[in-house]
């Protein structure tokens, strides 16, 4: 079936990069597509010695036979994306006449990016905290929020609506003044100047958007129509998530502490721009880091808290590849991985090599519904909303013995140590879908099968 999708089962971060970047090695696909999120995402590109993070362009920009496309479920950042064009023109990769941005997708405009911060500040205010001490949602300030609910609200652009420069302008003229509203609002509940948080005028936000917007039109197409003859010609497209399942807006328990997306596959068509044609859907990869990390304001019961924090956080490359913050590391929480490996048909696990040399690796089975009430029953399901789950406890049910063996250099699932098989076998079977990948290091090669 043409349409693969390889989706991150946690919140984010669990290398999903490389695993885009081996099944593209195999040459079966022609098309690597984005289909939700935007220049929150991040993933690490190297050339010629140097490396490079990109946040809008898929990882599959290095395979120079695929082509790149942007769907029209994202929200996109012209200005960071022609940054991106240039970072990878100045490694000697065009990444320009292989990138398709749908016509049809919204973008962030300017304000979003200054009122998603500021947004941020109102909520951790009325939290009584500051967004550095948990207030908030701990946005990427990308953009994100408002740009998909201006979008929602039909107070959005698209990207056709950016390329042509009179249709531009007469929509930076009704969107401005609701824009204006919003700035007026922030500002006065943050006690803000109008220097701080200026408002925006029709010509200054055209004189802004019209130039980007030419540069743009040099790579809008109607990327739904584009995918639809590759995928009558029997090509495959590999589709690719930003974020991870408990980072998607329909989430239940990390409601509102998520993203402005639906992270998981069933956003692949409608992301897309596609009919959905049962012919067409292929297999869905999970992909599980073998321990969980979280940026932001997030439920985090199984926090690691100890020495080993550091360490994993340290071997493990551990910082925000879109914000530079710390990841927080945790150990597996089986029912997370449960409830979110149902979206998914197979499980690839990454960064396993982190975990050499931990002589007891725990993995939650339940959690202590409040800390507060310890006579409350325990929970084997997670609990149906984010307050709730932030105040549980986990209960540690499995502990797999470590191994110390370095294991970046194997290449087979049966040659690893038997308790790193075990802690594998396990992952399986909470998840009740199979490990068919698992990776052991940071390079390409490093994957065992
Ligand atoms: P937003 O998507 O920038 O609005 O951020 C919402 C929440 O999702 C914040 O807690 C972010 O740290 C988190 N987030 C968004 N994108 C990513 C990602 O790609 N990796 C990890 N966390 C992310």
């Amino acid at each position: 079936m043409p349409i693969d999708t390889i989706c991150g089962l946690q919140r984010g971060d669990e290398g999903k990069g490389a695993i885009v970047d081996r099944k593209l090695a195999s040459g079966k696909y022609t098309w690597n597509v984005r289909f939700q999120g935007g220049a929150n995402a991040g993933h690490t590109v190297k050339a010629g010695g140097k490396k490079l993070i990109l946040h809008q362009i898929p990882s599959g920009v290095m395979h120079e036979r695929v082509r790149l496309g942007l769907g029209q479920g994202m929200i996109i950042d012209p200005f960071g994306l022609r940054d991106e064009v240039e970072q990878l023109r100045v490694m000697d990769i065009d990444a320009t006449a292989r990138l398709c941005v749908s016509s049809g997708a919204k973008i962030v405009c300017p304000w979003d990016k200054l009122l998603d911060g500021a947004i941020d500040r109102v909520r951790a205010k009325a939290m009584g905290m500051q967004v550095a001490e948990g207030g908030g949602v701990g946005t990427t300030n990308r953009g994100i929020g408002p740009g998909y609910a201006n979008a929602v609200s039909r107070d959005g652009i698209t990207v056709a609506q950016l390329v042509r420069p009179n249709v531009l302008f007469n929509r930076i003229k009704v969107v401005v003044p609701v824009i204006n509203c919003m700035i007026r609002g922030v500002r006065q509940e943050l006690d803000l100047s109008e220097e701080q948080l200026p408002e925006y005028t029709v010509s200054g936000a055209f004189e802004q958007l019209a130039p980007i917007g030419e540069w743009m039109s040099l790579i809008a197409y109607p990327l739904h129509e584009l995918l639809r003859v590759a995928l009558m010609e029997g090509e495959f497209l590999l589709a690719e998530g930003g974020q991870g399942y408990f980072l998607s807006n329909d989430c239940t328990v990390s409601y509102p502490s998520c993203t402005s997306s639906i992270t998981t596959a069933n956003a692949v068509f409608s992301g897309l721009g596609l009919e959905l044609r049962r012919s067409w859907i292929g297999s869905t990869i999970g992909v599980v880091k073998a321990y969980q990390t979280a940026v932001g304001n997030h439920p985090m019961p199984t926090y690691i808290g100890n020495e080993y924090q550091e360490r994993i956080q340290r071997i493990g490359g551990e910082i925000g590849a879109s914000t530079g913050r710390i990841r927080d590391c945790c150990w597996l929480n089986g029912l997370e991985l449960r409830e979110a490996a149902q979206f998914c048909d197979v499980i690839y696990v990454t960064k396993l090599d982190v975990l050499s040399g931990i002589p007891l690796i725990p993995i939650a089975t339940a959690l202590h519904p409040d800390n507060h009430a310890p006579n409350h029953p325990v929970l084997t399901d997670l609990p149906q909303t984010w307050e709730e789950y932030m105040l549980c406890q986990p209960i540690y049910g499995i502990n797999v013995t470590g191994w110390n063996e370095d294991i970046s250099g194997i290449r087979r699932i049966a040659d690893l140590p038997s308790s790193a098989q075990e802690y594998l076998a396990t992952i399986a079977k909470i998840a009740s879908r199979m490990v068919i990948c698992v990776g052991v290091g940071p390079e390409r090669e490093q994957f065992c099968v």
